[in-house]
């Protein structure tokens, strides 16, 4: 992999990962993730910054020292090695780059380097900065900018005035490798609707949970005059960078209540997440789907355990609307959906419209576990509907009738 010019003095280094390993141990990247650093260098007698760094994986050291080798450096010219955020994707070579270059300073927030010492044992070189504090590489300075919780609470952004560059690590990021391109303008419109696609499985599995800290972020960072958004998972965004702004202060906004007299966060449709044991609860969706579609509202359809959360998350994310069906199973929520409801509520998906339905054997149990789970998520609910077995053509009608009232909520 060669490095990609940002501007004279900055240049975009990236591994792209391709693995059937899970990302964090538990999303599926079945198209890849990029892992981005960047270099960036003072003028002549000048310092030299790397900001991030990378965990080796898919042999993304060996991509590394590929792209810095193309712009004639290596690690061992590394003066600084700005570590924007701890989690091991962007730190866990750490180590070997210490083994490497002893004498580069390491730079963090003060949380950052407490995560550098526990997670790496590494104590010396170190050096701590906080919001507004600046760094002089000679005709080229740095201004670092506290973003707690976008990711973890010890993170920062990086800002470099001249490119008009944030280097913004998790945020603005997507999954999705890159392949032999970076920039934003080298993608088609077919590329971008994928790469759209997974940028919002990202944001769902990985930031949900902290958007208001999003936003908060954002806030913080609205002064700046940003020409390129430069993150540490995804494309650089130089052509359009408001675009990747843009998406990420919408979907900040999802999981928020709607403000008194505005429309609700989310977008007008419904996510059917649905589980069946033996076809009973699946025969009373179809009445619910028929509803739907009389009702004219877009709808995807989710099969649990058979799809991964990481996808279901993503749609019931950006969805006002949700139909949860399944069976009673032992007295309780047939278990892979009370699995996606844990989900749920450690990723904030807050404030929806919900429709439950589903069938039961000998007796009910699934309402009451359902009535529980939901209690922290802050749904409004379409009343709930329960069959014992298969489903009458009345019970089939009536849920025809609430999936018709879903998509009226959502549409409205
Ligand atoms: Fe890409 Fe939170 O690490």
């Amino acid at each position: 992999m060669k490095a990609h010019t940002i501007s004279e003095l900055v240049h975009c280094l990236h591994a792209d990962i391709k693995t059937t390993d899970l990302f964090e141990g538990i999303w599926p990247i079945p198209q890849g993730v990029s892992l981005n650093a960047y270099l960036v260098r003072g003028g002549p007698g000048g310092k030299t910054a790397l900001i991030d760094l990378f965990k080796d994986w898919s042999g993304a050291a060996g991509q590394f020292e590929e792209a810095l080798a193309s712009v004639g450096s290596g690690f061992d010219q590394v003066d600084y090695l700005i570590l924007n955020h701890l989690e091991p994707d962007h730190t866990g070579w750490l180590g070997e780059f210490r083994r490497r270059n002893p004498r580069a300073k390491i730079i963090s927030t003060a949380k950052g380097i407490n995560l550098i010492k526990t997670f790496y044992k590494e104590d010396d070189g170190l050096r701590a900065v906080k919001d507004g504090d600046k760094l002089d590489l000679g005709g080229l300075e740095l201004t670092f900018f506290e973003t707690p919780n976008i990711h973890w609470p010890e993170t920062m952004v990086t800002w470099e005035p001249s490119s008009g560059t944030l280097f913004s690590c998790d945020a603005f990021g997507s999954f999705g490798a890159l392949g032999d391109r970076v920039f934003d303008d080298e993608f088609s419109g077919a590329e971008h609707a994928l790469f759209e696609k997974e940028c919002l499985r990202y944001y769902a599995n990985i930031i949900s949970s902290f958007s208001t800290f999003v936003e908060r972020g954002m806030a913080k960072l609205s002064g700046l005059d940003i020409r390129r958004v430069a993150p540490s998972h995804g494309m650089v965004w130089r052509k359009n960078p408001k675009t990747i702004m843009d998406r990420y202060r919408t979907y900040a906004s999802y999981s928020r209540p709607a403000l008194e007299g505005a429309e609700p966060s989310g977008e007008r449709e419904i996510a059917v997440i649905w589980g069946s044991m033996y076809g009973n609860t699946r025969r009373g969706l179809d009445a619910v789907i028929r509803g739907i579609e009389a009702g004219g509202a877009p709808y995807s359809v989710h099969q649990v355990p058979n799809e991964d959360v990481s996808y279901v998350l993503a749609d019931a994310f950006k969805s006002r609307g949700l139909v949860l069906a399944m069976p009673t199973y032992e007295y309780a929520m047939f278990p892979p959906m009370a699995y996606v409801l844990d989900i749920f509520r450690r990723k904030h998906i807050f404030h929806k419209t919900a429709l439950r339905v589903g069938s039961w054997g000998w007796v009910g149990g699934a309402r009451k576990e359902y009535e529980a789970a939901i209690e922290a998520l802050q749904w409004e609910s379409v009343p709930s509907m329960e069959w014992a077995g298969a489903p009458t053509a009345e019970e089939c009608r009536v849920l025809e009738d609430r999936g018709r009232e879903l998509a009226r909520i959502v549409r409205a």
